[in-house]
């Protein structure tokens, strides 16, 4: 058997989570990932009929039946994820009955996946839906998309909208925008609800007053997404109490998305 510590996906994981916790977006517990592993072969790095243990969802996930997902632990510190992977990270199938999650591997201390699964998984089932090349759910605390929050309105047009003008790139980045859910109680199934249906039309979801999720067909893509807001929001936090004398107009960014031949959110121009 080969040691599933020194496979691709569990590296990128790693390199993630540590990334994201030196980025100073994932304090103490916050941020989640969650890994479809439909690519691998996992029988080369684990015995796939030694179930350690049968862990309830609270939710169905009828077309995940028998998917496996690597996803970071609840309470468990992106800070650690580096030095001990075995208890903060956990390799999960989903069940027959689509309700309960079969643990293969990790959460060594009786731990369990994120308080968002439900957000993750039910965003996993949107996302394919739409790209069924779609394997990464991020969720995270970035700063300055955080505080960008308590400032700005939180209607996904004007969001996304500010953003694309504070740097050139962003709307080459995420042209498809970003979804704006308002401030809900976190950990639950109306905000996994809630999230998944943005994510039918968004790579992005904002959770007001709280974070972002961000989903990609591979780790770079997710975080970049988030990378992009968050450099965006920055600049954002930086100008927004200062005159602005220059701007990025309607015509420029209609200018960048058709040079760059990305399919835009066309009614989030104004002019
Ligand atoms: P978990 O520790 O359960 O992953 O929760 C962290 C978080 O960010 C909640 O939104
Ligand atoms: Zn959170």
């Amino acid at each position: 058997m080969k040691n599933i510590l020194e496979s691709k996906f569990m590296k990128e994981m790693i390199s993630a989570a540590s990334n994201m916790y030196r980025l100073g977006w994932d304090e103490r517990n916050g941020g989640n990932i969650s890994y479809l592993l439909k690519d691998y072969d996992l029988s080369e790095y684990l015995d796939l009929n030694g179930v350690i243990r049968e862990i309830p969802m609270g939710f169905e996930a009828k077309s995940l039946v028998g998917q496996c997902f690597l996803v970071t632990g609840t309470g468990k510190y992106f800070k650690n994820v580096e030095s001990d992977p075995e208890n903060n990270l956990g390799i999960v199938r989903i069940g027959k009955d689509g309700k309960t999650a079969e643990l293969l591997w990790g959460f060594k201390d009786g731990g369990r996946f994120t308080s968002e699964f439900p957000a993750h998984l039910m965003s996993h089932m949107a996302r394919l839906k739409v790209d069924d090349k779609n394997r990464i759910i991020m969720h995270s605390h970035p700063t300055n998309t955080l505080a960008m929050n308590y400032v700005h309105t939180l209607d996904e047009k004007e969001f996304t909208h500010t953003l694309w003008q504070m740097c050139t790139e962003c709307i080459v980045v995420f042209p498809d925008g970003i979804g704006v859910l308002p401030w809900m109680l976190c950990g639950t199934n109306e905000i996994g609800e809630a999230t998944a249906k943005k994510m039918e039309e968004f790579r992005l979801v904002v959770w007001g007053m709280h974070g972002i999720y961000g989903s990609g067909r591979t780790m770079d893509e997710a975080f970049g997404l988030i990378e992009t807001v968050e450099k965006a929001a920055e600049i954002f936090m930086l100008t927004s109490h200062l005159p602005r004398i220059n701007t990025i107009n309607d015509g420029q960014l209609r200018e960048l998305a058709e040079f760059f031949k990305v399919d835009y959110r066309k009614d989030f121009l104004s002019e």
